[in-house]
């Protein structure tokens, strides 16, 4: 479709990127005229010896960091604001971020408050303006899914609202260097990858989706989605499969590009509203509702979605449109099952939350760019099948046989199977719409 809307794309980052990256993270430091930065991270990064490693490179140019590692997951505003009143107070002139989502938002998040003043609070979107670019700031990303070294975003959870509010969609925001080192992911546990991985997949499919959508987008999304579909199973199975890695890192920052100055859809709608709820991983949450957002959405952009199919790596040749839309929402939901997803309850949930958990998502702004129509019944609606397949993964805890997939390959490619619902899951067996 041709558009008439005017769209721009800035990306004010360096991308640094290599095995064993992290050796350039003193000289990059340098470059950007940093001597003493608050070096933003969490204990398990520390714990795992990365601090270490992070310290020995900034060393060894002269570069002596205050090492902020109150990070936890869903970081929440006094967090941010206490980094704040740290960087104030001891004089940093810059900032590096070592972990995963959490702690690179927490680090743009200390270096708004740092550039301007007050609480991180004053500048959730729609609030107050991000005049000023926050200091400079070398984000290095310990997992590969967030995507916020790039991404013009970082999410901070209020606990008095219990919501997660976003803070961003400037160039303000954005750290002024990536420094990507697959490497740095090869103790990542199994769980980890596959939830960061999964919320990599659904940065790419809503931003290829959504309405915001243009041609620099589509390309780096569509490419992170054949890396995924090629790469999340192998680092999955074989953590120190560098290969694997490497195109894993690869497709989390092609997806944080996907982004742009927009947001995602209806499954970080979801997952952005629920993890203020209750404190579950960012990654899984969203993998387990993309599937479901996915099975809802593809009636809206089916081209899209059958294009998505290619990019997985199926094969659509000789298919309608219509039934390799549904082949790419069937792939997410026996990738969900592959990687292990934990269910809605294993992840603090209850089915008698949907109503208030819909309700939070339909006031979510990412709901404006979602590619079908959606209100808060249909965010019941999906979340009831995100409920659903929970249950089913507990009931089918390994991979199907090469009988069972062979099977279920005849009944979803039946003729009965074509048409513009999603039929024959292998996680249910059920047509949600
Ligand atoms: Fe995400």
């Amino acid at each position: 479709m041709l558009e008439h809307t005017l769209r721009t794309y800035q990306s004010p980052t360096r991308l640094v990127q290599r095995l064993g990256a992290i050796r350039e993270l003193g000289s990059e430091a340098s470059l950007l005229g940093i001597r003493r930065p608050l070096l933003v991270t969490d204990p398990g990064v520390k714990a795992a010896g990365l601090l270490d490693t992070a310290l020995e490179a900034l060393r060894s140019s002269d570069v002596e960091p205050v090492v902020f590692d109150r990070v936890k997951a869903n970081p929440p505003v006094d967090l941010v604001d206490a980094g704040a009143a740290e960087y104030k107070a001891q004089g940093c002139d810059g900032l590096v971020a070592i972990g995963g989502g959490s702690s690179m938002d927490t680090a743009k998040g200390i270096g708004v408050v740092a550039a301007h003043d007050g609480s991180i609070l004053d500048y959730e979107w729609g609030h107050d303006p991000i005049k000023n670019r926050i200091p400079p700031m070398i984000a290095v990303p310990t997992t590969a899914g967030t995507g916020s070294e790039v991404t013009l975003w970082a999410v901070i959870t209020d606990p008095k609202r219990k919501i997660k509010f976003n803070v961003g969609g400037t160039s303000n925001i954005a750290s002024w260097v990536a420094l990507i080192d697959p490497e740095l992911s090869v103790k990542l546990p199994g769980p980890v990858t596959a939830g960061t991985g999964m919320d990599a997949l659904a940065h790419a499919v809503e931003c290829y989706t959504m309405v915001y959508h243009q041609p620099f987008t589509d390309a780096v999304a569509l490419l992170a989605m054949e890396y995924v579909a090629r790469y999340l199973r192998v680092a999955f199975s074989q953590g120190e499969n560098l290969q694997a890695r490497y195109y894993m890192s690869a497709a989390a920052m092609l997806a944080g590009l996907a982004y742009g100055t927009d947001s995602a859809g209806a499954a970080h709608a979801m997952s952005q509203t629920a993890g203020g709820v209750h404190d579950a991983p960012h990654g899984a949450l969203t993998a387990r509702l993309l599937g479901p957002v996915m099975e809802y959405n593809h009636s809206g952009e089916p081209e899209r979605f059958a294009r998505i199919a290619q990019a997985f790596g199926l094969d659509t040749r000789n298919v309608s449109m219509w039934r390799a839309a549904e082949m790419a929402v069937e792939y997410v939901h026996q990738l969900t099952v592959d990687v292990e997803i934990p269910s809605m309850q294993e992840l603090g949930f209850s089915e008698d939350e949907i109503p208030m958990l819909a309700d939070k998502a339909f006031a979510d702004p990412q709901t404006i760019g979602n590619p079908r129509d959606v209100n808060a019944a249909a965010y019941r609606k999906i979340y009831e099948q995100a409920f659903r397949l929970g249950k089913a993964w507990d009931r089918h805890p390994l991979p199907l046989t090469g009988a069972q997939m062979k099977r279920e390959k005849r009944v979803l490619t039946a003729p009965g199977a074509q048409g513009s619902g999603v039929r024959g899951t292998k996680e249910t067996g059920v047509k949600m719409q």
